[in-house]
């Protein structure tokens, strides 16, 4: 089912862009993420959803901003939760590819809610280094294991893949080039599961607070269009479209409030507020 053989930088890394986008993890120790990782050993980098526990402010004021910690992690898995669930039915014996993988929260979560096998794949190798090493820590490296690999070109079998994620990742690539690859590995009836920014298309082009997010991440946020457009060239057919935005929003007004702010909180809520960005889940299957 999975190759083994480890790539070298420059097949994986081929493009300037995807060299500083490596760069970027590989040096990223960024508090929002470790502290957050750090609560349970969950290390997500992705944002959170749904409404803030207004406990959090309540209490003593010294343990405020670790009460603020628990909580915007909480939300962050909480998202993941939202991503698996819409996986449909996985079996023990089915296997899944987390395209983007990070530090591997969704793996892991995925590999204890459903029993399966999964491969992330990252083009940080520090990424995929620590992603291993939390694997190894919970006893399941022979059923999720973490890859220094490119989501253009896998290496993985055709057809091999019962569903497939791209947990906030699709920024960072060419969508057609992507859909293409997920489209090769996922088995007939597969399923797609995307949770994304996407600019607005009824917005005309970009605004400056999407530019700002574009610039602090090296990433390039795709129009919402462009999804469906690359998803309908790869016999990806889209069953559930959700609107994540208003669901999000909680997350990052508290983040903003946080220790482990890092200055992004305002263009994403300002981008989310004036309507030039979604937070979007996209579910498709192949057909
Ligand atoms: C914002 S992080 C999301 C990580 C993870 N999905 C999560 O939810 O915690 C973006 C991830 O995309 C990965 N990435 C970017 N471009 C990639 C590519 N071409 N192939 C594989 N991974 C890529 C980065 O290395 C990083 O792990």
């Amino acid at each position: 089912m999975t190759t083994t053989a480890v790539p070298s930088a420059t097949s994986v890394l081929r493009t300037a862009f995807q060299k500083s986008v490596a760069n970027y993890w590989n040096l990223e120790k960024d508090p929002v993420n470790i502290k957050l990782g750090e609560v349970d050993g969950l290390y997500h980098h992705h944002y959170g959803l749904g409404p803030v526990d207004p406990s959090v402010f309540e209490g003593p004021d010294e343990t405020r901003d670790e009460r603020m910690i628990k909580e915007m992690h909480r939300l962050e898995t909480a998202q993941a939760d939202v991503l698996l669930d819409h996986l449909g039915d996985i079996a023990p014996t089915d296997a899944l590819l987390d395209a983007g993988s990070g530090r591997g929260g969704t793996s892991i979560m995925a590999n204890l809610r459903f029993g399966c096998e999964v491969d992330g794949v990252s083009i940080s190798e520090q990424q995929v280094a620590f992603a291993n090493g939390q694997a190894h820590e919970r006893g399941i490296a022979d059923r999720v294991r973490f890859h220094f690999r490119n989501m253009l070109d896998t290496g993985f079998e055709t057809a091999s893949r019962r569903a497939i994620w791209t947990n906030e990742t699709t920024m960072y690539v060419d969508l057609f080039e992507a859909f293409g690859e997920f489209s090769r590995l996922l088995a007939p009836g597969g399923r797609y599961v995307c949770i994304t920014g996407c600019s607005n298309d009824v917005m005309g082009l970009r605004s400056k607070a999407v530019s700002r997010i574009d610039e602090h991440y090296i990433c390039n946020i795709h129009p919402r269009s462009q999804y469906f457009k690359a998803l309908a060239a790869n016999n990806l057919v889209p069953i559930s479209v959700v609107d994540l935005t208003a669901d999000t929003i909680p997350y990052w007004e508290l983040r903003a409030q946080s220790s482990v702010a890092t200055g992004i909180e305002d263009p994403f809520l300002t981008a989310y507020k004036e309507g030039s960005f979604h937070y979007l889940m996209i579910v498709a299957d192949r057909v």
